[in-house]
């Protein structure tokens, strides 16, 4: 099993970044340039069960064409913990990855990430590493994005704007995302 960990300090509240953590709908509008599509096969208040697809060579837009689908279980535990389990369709290994947050301050929460790998064939385990490095270079890439949609999910709590995933589905909060990044 290997297993990757990311901390950060964001200058908002805990429930903005479960509130993001837990809704599909920003997924393939925000990240796009990772996931090429996010299906919600079914949702309740704190579950979901979801079908990705991932490019595997995001950097390289030649090599778009090459997808892996995974499927997603996804679960918020109480007000302080998301977490996904990914089972790839074609691949034989499994992961988990755990959101927590700890409010440091009205505005500043710690953001605690934690991403276990665990291949099922001698061949995964031995690109493991490689796996991992890919992995990592989308996660960090959809954390900048997460950040910057975070801010605006605060920015409307703050004026009042009611910010349901509806909003996200129909591309409003998305729109304005696009335009401040
Ligand atoms: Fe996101």
């Amino acid at each position: 099993m290997k297993i990757h960990k990311t901390e950060k300090i964001f200058n908002f509240p805990k429930k903005i970044i479960i509130e993001n953590a837990f809704d599909p709908y920003h997924v393939e509008n925000v990240h796009k340039n990772t996931i090429k599509k996010c299906d919600v096969i079914t949702q309740s208040e704190n579950l979901s069960l979801l079908l990705y697809e991932v490019y595997v060579f995001p950097k390289f837009k030649f090599l778009r064409g090459i997808t892996q689908k995974f499927l997603i279980i996804k679960e918020m535990q109480g007000d302080s913990c998301v977490q996904f389990i990914s089972i790839p369709l074609k691949l034989k290994f499994v992961s988990k990855f755990i959101i927590d947050v700890e409010e440091l301050s009205k505005n500043e929460t710690k953001y605690k990430a934690t991403f276990f790998f665990q291949p099922f064939t001698y061949i995964n385990r031995v690109f493991s590493s490689l796996i991992l490095k890919l992995r990592n270079i989308g996660e960090e890439q959809r954390l900048k994005e997460d950040e910057n949609l975070m801010n605006l999910r605060y920015q409307s709590l703050l004026n009042n704007f009611v910010d349901k995933p509806k909003c996200i589905n129909k591309k409003m909060l998305i729109d304005e995302w696009f335009r401040t990044k």
